[in-house]
């Protein structure tokens, strides 16, 4: 019996797709090979922007036909699009083939619902099963902890600090669909790090919707710089990744904690969404352009060789020419290595949608600007890099490239370099040789 998860959005959902793999996994479920039907699929959906929906929704009305062919086939989709007020039932009503909708924090209950459907086509003339759980459960955490996960990003191994998010961005779906913040305890952390460093993942990724409060609904002495300083003093060789931070909420102790350890990459990503100070505080994000660039000071003065990314939104409804503008000052100021950019997408149900929305053409034209900008930046950035030394970790085949390998140097910028299989997980001393925007490549030294 073959299973398929298909998964949307960010690296929280990529990593709850390793835990909807470990349910089925432990049912049985093997991963469907090339050119094979599978038995169940799983869409693990995204709802941050209107294309992600779309783009879901569409694969889920393609096996329509697959369904026909094959009635046996188990259908569930599953995590923050079907959380929306509303959706759950709309999936229902023009999906009807779908069997499972689970909401964000009821994934775990895959393996139940399975063995429902299958148990109720067993029973003649029953009628068949369907189901939808969109609640949030209040005890989450110990549900969460014993969903085994089947993790596949070797060498880097994801893990989550607090789940939800409290900040409620005017723009943002995510407070509606992932409830609020509730962190992980630090010893479970610890343990879980300490895991699988043993396990022999050499890069850990703690995740979050905003990693700097973690700890804001435990006890007083729990921070995430408190967790990062004990995270670096679990022994062995491995790097360590964080994200999201919010700005509003990044603190000097979670700078200096990264400037004084080894572990933890001088890599940061710290979405700025918009340049002007007007739009940031009708977006509610609770910092000003001069917060911003103080935090960016702070850390180069504590890391000068840190690798800062950020995101930026376009045509967030009340951006002026004006605003954009001071978008891209902000831009040219900062130098992020890399930026990620969207364009606004009103979301249903959250405060900017329902205010007067700029000409999608207008905001199009924004984002071009913005994109030539960063990657002239990006380039530039990139350069600096040919003909340094820099230690990278391997971290999977070159995609493009024959008997090619690439990892990311501790900033974070991504190198190409020889090597095959056998090499990824480990450590090298690669020199640059040459720089395509936002990637390099280079020669292994020693
Ligand atoms: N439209 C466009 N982009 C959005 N993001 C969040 N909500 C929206 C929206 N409604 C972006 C933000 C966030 C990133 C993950 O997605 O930039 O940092
Ligand atoms: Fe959305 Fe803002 Fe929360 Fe990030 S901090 S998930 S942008 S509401």
């Amino acid at each position: 019996m073959y299973y398929k998860v298909i998964t949307y959005g960010c690296q929280m959902n990529v990593h709850e797709s390793e835990k909807l793999a470990g349910m089925l996994e432990d049912m049985g479920y093997t991963p469907c090979p090339e050119g094979v039907d599978p038995d169940v699929v799983v869409f693990n959906t995204c709802c941050i922007r209107d294309t992600a929906e779309r783009r879901a929704l569409g694969n889920i009305g393609v096996l329509k036909g697959l369904k026909k062919q094959k009635p046996d086939l188990i259908i569930a989709v599953v995590g923050c699009m079907p959380q929306q007020a509303g959706t759950a039932e709309t999936i229902k009503q023009k999906y009807p083939y779908v069997d499972i909708i689970l909401g964000t924090r009821n994934i775990y209950l895959l393996k139940g619902e399975i063995e429902r459907v299958l148990s109720a086509r067993e029973r003649a003339n029953a009628k068949r099963y369907r189901s939808s759980d969109v609640t949030l459960p209040e005890n989450y955490l110990d549900i969460d902890a014993s969903t085994p996960t089947l993790r596949s990003s070797y060498p880097n191994a994801w893990i989550n600090i607090i789940y939800g998010c409290n900040n409620f961005c005017t723009y943002c779906i995510v407070p509606y669909v992932r409830g609020r913040e509730i962190s992980r305890d630090m010893k479970s952390v610890l343990d879980e790090v300490r895991a699988c460093v043993d396990m022999g993942y050499k890069e850990i990724t703690l995740l979050g919707q905003n990693v700097n409060s973690y700890g804001n609904d435990l006890s007083s002495d729990v921070s995430f710089s408190k967790l990062l300083r004990e995270i670096d003093k679990i022994e062995g060789k491995f790097r360590v990744r964080f994200m999201t931070s919010h700005p509003k909420d990044l603190t000097d102790e979670v700078i200096e904690a990264m400037a004084i350890s080894s572990k933890i990459c001088n890599n940061l990503h710290l979405p700025i969404q918009s340049g002007s100070d007007k739009v940031l505080k009708d977006m509610n994000r609770r910092y000003d352009r001069e917060k911003y660039f103080s935090l960016i000071q702070k850390l180069l003065a504590a890391m000068p060789d840190i690798g800062i990314t950020t995101d930026i939104m376009v045509g967030f409804p009340t951006e002026s020419e004006q605003d954009f503008e001071d978008t891209l000052d902000v831009v040219r100021r900062v130098r992020f290595s890399n930026a990620f950019t969207f364009i606004y997408s009103p979301r249903r149900g959250t405060p900017a949608a329902s205010m007067p929305q700029i000409p999608y053409a207008v905001k199009q034209a924004r984002i071009d600007r913005l994109i030539k900008e960063q990657n002239a930046i990006t380039k530039q950035l990139s350069d600096l890099y040919t003909g340094g030394v820099y230690e990278i970790l391997a971290e999977d085949v070159a995609p493009k490239y024959q008997n090619k390998i690439c990892g990311r140097t501790d900033s974070g910028r991504l190198v190409t370099f020889d090597g095959d299989e056998k090499d990824v997980g480990k450590f090298f001393d690669v020199k640059i040789t040459a720089s395509r925007s936002a990637s390099l490549f280079g020669e292994r030294v020693n």
